[in-house]
């Protein structure tokens, strides 16, 4: 009830920011990767090569956002390889993060009589009229961990308990510091995600439940007076992004030597741009900085204690439920859900399964991502 509450204030607060004028995607995302760049080709090529939808199966289109950051490549080979192997045929495609590109991925998916659709959306408020296409041709959607807003066209939801996961950050900025015991004030600043995906406003929300009531006692004083979530909003979770927003407020604020206790980020593209800045300009004693994915990138710094948490979300793990979702669907019986309360997308309440997030730091990152065949050791060098 409480995550239906704040969900629906925090729909109101992205509506806002994106009418306040946010760039579009295309246009605030940083300089794609070399990789990135070629994306556009490689996309049409998978396009004109999509699958047949007489396969045994069936045919299930699977529309990712990004090929930029690691845990969407992961998602859509884990995708593929588990729809695969269930006896499906996959239509694998990513956005190169622009909206439009989305569209039109999700509008030949549906062309090419695809017959389910995954979307883990880029923006989730501009998906309704081409899933209102979806819905006349009565194809199923399933929202991958992004919630797909304003639409009743989203069939049900799968994901991680993304509040719960700004609430462990919360809690471990909380803890770290001491804050029920010490007086401070300690200086603590925020950085959230895209104000287009939903997740960011859970993540936020979750860690500004934990850590508020500190800010309005005075305990934690956030120097830049950065505290809304439009305010701290990384567009396209951007490590390019949080870098130079953390480099203008160290010159602002932290210049003169002052201690930045604690960086609250919602994530660890963030949390590197954070972390970048820090070593680039900040001279103090290094402060408490959160992530979440325990992205390659991050794990140097994660083994170092340098970023002191991140939260793993098994994306082999959402992979298989959403499967077993897919081929529920497919044979024509209801999908597996545990939660039909707190998902309102605005139209409707979407029945949802979410996978559990785990805490990981450098003390236990060998067991939770090396012993269970996540990465391999020498990934993490
Ligand atoms: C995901 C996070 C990810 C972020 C940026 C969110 O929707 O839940 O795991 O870090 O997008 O890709």
């Amino acid at each position: 009830m409480k995550k239906k509450l704040l969900s629906a204030i925090l729909s109101v607060a992205m509506v806002a920011t994106l009418l306040a004028g946010c760039g579009s995607k295309a246009t605030t995302e940083a300089a794609p990767a070399a990789a990135e760049e070629a994306a556009p080709a490689a996309d049409a090529a998978a396009e004109e090569a999509a699958p047949a939808a007489d396969a045994a199966g069936g045919l299930v289109g699977v529309a990712m956002p990004t090929k930029d950051l690691q845990r969407w490549n992961q998602d859509g080979e884990n995708m593929k390889s588990q729809l695969e192997a269930a006896g499906y045929t996959v239509d694998l495609q990513y956005a190169n993060n622009d909206v439009a590109t989305q569209v039109s991925v999700l509008e030949n998916m549906i062309a090419n009589g695809c017959q389910l659709l995954v979307v883990a959306s880029i923006d989730g408020s501009a998906l309704g009229t081409v899933l209102e296409q979806a819905k006349e041709a009565a194809i199923p959607v399933i929202a991958y961990d992004r919630l797909i807003m304003n639409t009743d066209a989203c069939s049900y939801y799968a994901s991680f308990d993304n509040y719960k996961v700004g609430t462990m950050q919360g809690e471990y900025v909380r803890d770290a510091l001491d804050l029920d015991n010490q007086a401070g004030p300690f200086n603590v600043e925020f950085f959230g995600g895209d104000p287009g995906d939903n997740n960011a406003l859970l993540f936020f929300g979750g860690a500004m439940d934990v850590l508020k009531p500190y800010i309005d006692e005075g305990k934690i004083v956030v120097q830049s007076g950065q505290k809304e979530f439009a305010e701290c909003a990384t567009a396209s979770w951007s490590t390019e992004n949080a870098q130079s927003r953390m480099e203008n407020i160290i010159s602002s604020y932290y210049a003169d030597g002052t201690k930045i206790d604690a960086v609250c980020c919602s994530n660890d593209s963030t949390s590197l741009g954070v972390q970048n800045a820090l070593d680039s300009s900040y001279n103090a004693e290094w402060p408490v900085i959160t992530g979440q994915d325990c992205d390659i990138a991050n794990m140097p710094n994660i083994i170092a204690g340098k970023q002191s948490m991140s939260v793993f979300k098994d994306t082999r793990d959402l992979a298989a439920k959403t499967v077993e979702m897919v081929d529920a669907i497919m044979k024509g019986g209801e999908a597996p859900v545990n939660n039909t309360t707190d998902y309102d997308n605005g139209v409707m309440v979407v029945p949802s399964y979410l996978c559990d997030p785990k805490f990981a730091d450098k003390d236990n990152y060998k067991e939770l991502l090396v012993d269970s065949g996540y990465y391999t050791e020498d990934q993490l060098k």
